[in-house]
């Protein structure tokens, strides 16, 4: 069931929230698969219907720093962080505290926990209604492009989510930017849409690249992201068989930005691959995009899209 954001769609989501079920929920940056962090089952349910491997660990969602620092510990540079970027599209990943409620099962048995508060009512008013911190990953089968829309929710995941809220199309369209905060460096786990520069600037420490080797974010499965058929990178034009995806100058078949804009790139990204999984073109192919700013988090996503299976 898809129900348009408002009082009443509300009410049920947090009844079936409180009930241990999924609720698909829209938030700044994707839709998010929701269910409560502190419920083994829910959790489950969660694992279950992505079809996720379970050493990949979830978001836990929450609506207020004294809620962030029941669950996990906050060091003065993490604070810092909190105060300035949330409400907003920045996951920190921090020491879980001693006695959290949150289930093992959401942090797939590490001892650390990725922790944001997301700038949209919706899972604001879920959070506040359900009384729940919530675990959320995105709202798409494991693997496969991120919904930005309520509809991508419901062709991704189907009948395995009984209610979906509907707030129309995220902002960002990209996930957040995702952080682990140690004493004496950040660590970029995930590229988004608050660049690695600004944390550093206001953490005052460097911020190096990726974990040390080991799975820490969906950012080090190769493939991730993936349409259902193969895409290539950097197209100038389109091959026999291919569906072009253009930018700026190169029009092709559809644009993720005719004038060259990375935010308008961005926000279509997950869109686009959408449509193009629809035609009846066998391939898809895409232009090539600038690597710097928020392309780099956008061609972060294509090559792990493109990356065989
Ligand atoms: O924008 C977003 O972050 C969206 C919306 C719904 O909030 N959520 C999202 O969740 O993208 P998900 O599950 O698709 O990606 C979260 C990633 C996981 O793939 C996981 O590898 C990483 O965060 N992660 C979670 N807990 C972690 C931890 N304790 N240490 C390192 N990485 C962690
Ligand atoms: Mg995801």
């Amino acid at each position: 069931m898809i129900l348009p954001l408002d009082d009443n769609a509300i009410t049920r989501a947090a009844d079936l929230i409180c009930a241990g079920q999924l609720v698909a929920v829209p938030t700044e940056t994707v839709y998010g698969l929701a269910a409560d962090a502190t419920s083994g089952e829910a959790v489950a349910r969660i694992y279950a219907a992505k079809g996720r491997p379970s050493f990949n660990p979830l978001i836990v969602h929450v609506a207020s720093l004294a809620q962030a620092e029941t669950l996990a510990e906050l060091s003065p540079v993490a604070r810092r962080l909190a105060e300035i970027f949330w409400p907003g599209p920045l996951t920190m990943v921090l020491p879980l505290r001693e006695g959290s409620p949150v289930s093992p099962l959401v942090t797939a048995g590490l001892t650390t926990l990725a922790l944001r508060i997301p700038a949209h009512l919706a899972m604001q008013a879920l959070i506040a209604a359900s009384g729940r911190p919530l675990a959320a990953p995105s709202a798409n089968a494991s693997g496969r492009i991120s919904a930005t829309r309520a509809e991508h929710v419901a062709v991704s995941l189907g009948d395995r989510v009984p209610l979906i809220l509907d707030a129309g199309q995220t902002r960002h369209g990209l996930e957040s930017t995702i952080v682990a905060v140690d004493a004496d460096r950040l660590r970029l786990l995930r590229p988004g849409p608050i660049d690695a520069d600004r944390l550093s600037g206001i953490a005052g420490l460097p911020t190096m690249a990726g974990g040390d080797g080991k799975i820490e974010a969906p950012g080090q499965l190769s493939s991730h992201y993936a349409p259902g058929k193969p895409l290539r990178l950097n197209a100038t034009e389109a091959r026999i068989g291919e569906w072009l995806i253009g930018f700026g100058a190169i029009a092709g078949d559809d644009s993720l930005s005719p004038s060259g804009d990375l935010i308008e790139a961005a926000a279509r990204l997950f869109e686009t691959l959408h449509r193009a999984d629809a035609t009846d073109k066998a391939a898809i192919a895409i232009a090539p995009i600038p690597d710097d700013g928020l392309g780099l988090a956008i061609n972060d996503r294509l090559r792990r899209a493109a990356a065989p299976r």
